[in-house]
């Protein structure tokens, strides 16, 4: 089954979820940008929902689909959140940030009562670290967090983007390293996000309550 119909599936799925007057946190990606539409559907039908982006392009997709915005500030906490991902496993652990958005995707997530990730079947892994854990860093520290990376066998690489260096919304560098060996994911987050210039990595442990995951002509749940 094509992944883009997977994960309209999802998106549209994930809906069901959002009940007039709620806050709700605004992921990032394809998969996000297809609940957005759907939620400024909803809204032109006449939901009443703030959301909060966790991105720049979020913010005006859903400007773009007509749903009114605040900041996370005015928000406080969120009802629920409803963000894609780049790997989950059965135990609703995560890798994401391959669109880069991970610092406020995890701010915005922490900050939810409830948080739902939507993905089409290509995600769902055994073991995370198929695809490789992007580190949000300061370009400050960057040169020398490569270096001790390299040092910890994890093969990191700076995030491009064509000839330039990739910055994110917060103005930092993404370095993506391979952790498919690595046995203890826990552990090995504590040792990354402690190493001073690190500001967020990809993983999301425990963070998820539900993910709806689309799957041929329909969706599977896993709580
Ligand atoms: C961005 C993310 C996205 O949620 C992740 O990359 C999934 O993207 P897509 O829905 O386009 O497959 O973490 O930082």
């Amino acid at each position: 089954m094509d992944s883009d119909y997977e994960k309209k599936t999802a998106a549209a799925k994930s809906l069901d979820w959002i009940k007039e007057g709620m806050l709700v946190g605004l992921g990032s990606g394809s998969t996000a940008a297809h609940m957005i539409r759907g939620l400024g559907e909803k809204v032109a039908a006449g939901l009443s929902i703030k959301g909060v982006p966790s991105s720049d392009t979020t913010a005006q997709l859903a400007r773009e689909a007509g749903i009114p915005l605040i900041t996370l500030e005015e928000a406080g906490k969120l009802d629920v959140n409803i963000d894609g991902a780049d790997e989950f496993d059965a135990n609703l652990q995560l890798i994401k940030g391959g669109g880069g958005a991970l610092l406020r995707e995890k701010i915005v997530a922490y900050n939810s009562k409830f948080n739902i990730v939507i993905s089409d079947s290509s995600k769902q892994v055994e073991r995370l670290g198929k695809f490789k854990l992007p580190l949000e860093t300061i370009p400050f520290a960057t040169k020398n967090i490569i270096t001790e990376l390299d040092e910890m066998g994890l093969s990191p690489e700076l995030r491009k983007k064509g000839d330039e260096i990739y910055k994110t919304d917060e103005q930092n560098y993404i370095v993506d390293v391979d952790v498919l060996e690595q046995n203890d994911l826990v552990a090995l987050n504590n040792i990354l996000i402690n190493i001073p210039g690190v500001v967020e990595t990809g993983l999301f442990l425990d963070t998820t309550d539900v993910i709806i995951m689309g799957k041929d002509e329909g969706t599977v749940i896993f709580k």
